[in-house]
């Protein structure tokens, strides 16, 4: 099809913060026509981690077959779009930076706005691929690899950051604990699927729960506390399970971030959780979530785990409610990888 498609909202969205090149083309903000990802995790599990150089490498290897395939899956072309909409940051600086120079250039040749786009925010944006009645005021609880924050979202671009983590992030911190056990990167979903084997009471690892009233994370020293398990263990010449290992810590962040949810969802009253985030793809979290929050009466929503990790198809959809109220990019867009959580904007 070519030529604009007529009272239709075309946003094709692009995600390069990181190791995922992602482009999705979306209408009138639930319609996903395409969807197209090509993940960079086989390139860098062999070093343990992403490798910034080698991620902006790949990213601009893979940005215009994926734009184009997403386009061509959409059957549409750059005629057709209302807006293009890119990840701005936070970010690898090298990875953004291939999403933000290709997203300029084309929204420039093509004569059509341009949206930055927060990572983050889109992240949250996950939860309205699928859930078309959602109401506000919602809670998320945004648990990524660099992020983890609890959010009062009041309307659509109106925030609170009511709690955020003060040193690793949830994923990190899985991630971390993860490398060290041999499993893999990425640690997450490799710590979920060893855990199953394993018992969650096995040890007894802290939960840092921090001052009484505070809503903030900390996952460094149950990191350490796992760390410091292994270091004394092989001390002593002794093997220790890795199941019970990944089972119990995985049980204690799952504790902690439920734990503060519940608080906040006291706190605040809001009916509805939003999960968001590459973590809120763990089944232990949800799990943990749907039970307890059932007995509150609260409604927990979470994207599919292909809507969890890092996708284009966020980046469209926070794009659209840019779009609905003209919030567009100046040319001068640059990548801004320490960008932080968008501030409540009344
Ligand atoms: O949102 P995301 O894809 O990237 C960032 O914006 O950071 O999140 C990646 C994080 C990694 O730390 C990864 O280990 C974690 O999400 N993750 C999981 C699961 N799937 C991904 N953590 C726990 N359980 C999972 N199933
Ligand atoms: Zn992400």
């Amino acid at each position: 099809m070519t030529g604009k498609q007529k009272g239709k909202i075309i946003i094709l969205g692009i995600e390069t913060s990181c190791d995922e090149t992602s482009a999705a083309v979306l209408a009138d903000g639930t319609d996903l026509r395409s969807h197209v990802i090509s993940s960079q995790i086989s390139t860098h599990q062999k070093y343990g981690g992403v490798v910034p150089e080698i991620a902006s490498r790949e990213h601009s290897m893979h940005f215009r077959p994926v734009v184009q395939q997403a386009l061509d899956e959409a059957q549409v072309t750059f005629q057709d779009l209302s807006a293009i909409a890119v990840t701005y940051g936070p970010g690898l600086v090298g990875s953004l930076l291939v999403g933000v120079s290709g997203a300029k250039a084309m929204a420039y040749a093509s004569k059509i706005p341009l949206i930055g786009i927060n990572h983050l925010e889109a992240h949250i944006y996950a939860n309205f691929i699928q859930q078309k009645d959602l109401q506000f005021p919602l809670l998320a609880l945004l648990v990524s690899g660099g992020h983890t924050h609890l959010i009062l979202f009041e309307g659509h671009g109106k925030y609170e950051v009511l709690g955020y983590t003060r040193d690793d992030a949830a994923g990190e911190a899985l991630d971390k604990v993860a490398r060290t056990l041999g499993l893999g990167y990425p640690g997450g979903p490799q710590i979920q699927r060893v855990s199953q084997e394993g018992n969650p009471q096995a040890f007894k690892f802290p939960r840092a729960m921090l001052e009484a009233d505070s809503l903030d994370f900390s996952f460094s020293g149950m990191k350490s506390a796992v760390l410091n398990t292994l270091n004394s263990a092989r001390m002593r010449g002794e093997v220790l399970s890795v199941p019970d290992i990944a089972a119990s810590f995985q049980e204690a962040v799952v504790d902690v971030l439920v734990r503060k949810t519940l608080m906040a969802i006291k706190r605040t009253g809001v009916k509805t959780l939003l999960l968001a985030g590459g973590v809120a793809a763990n089944k232990l979290l949800r799990e943990t979530l749907e039970m307890s929050l059932l007995k509150l009466g609260i409604r927990l929503v979470y994207p599919e785990p292909i809507y969890c990790t890092d996708n284009g198809a966020m980046i469209a959809t926070a794009g659209y409610y840019h779009y609905l109220v003209g919030d567009f990019a100046p040319w001068t867009l640059n990548a801004v990888p320490g960008l932080s959580f968008p501030r409540l904007n009344n």
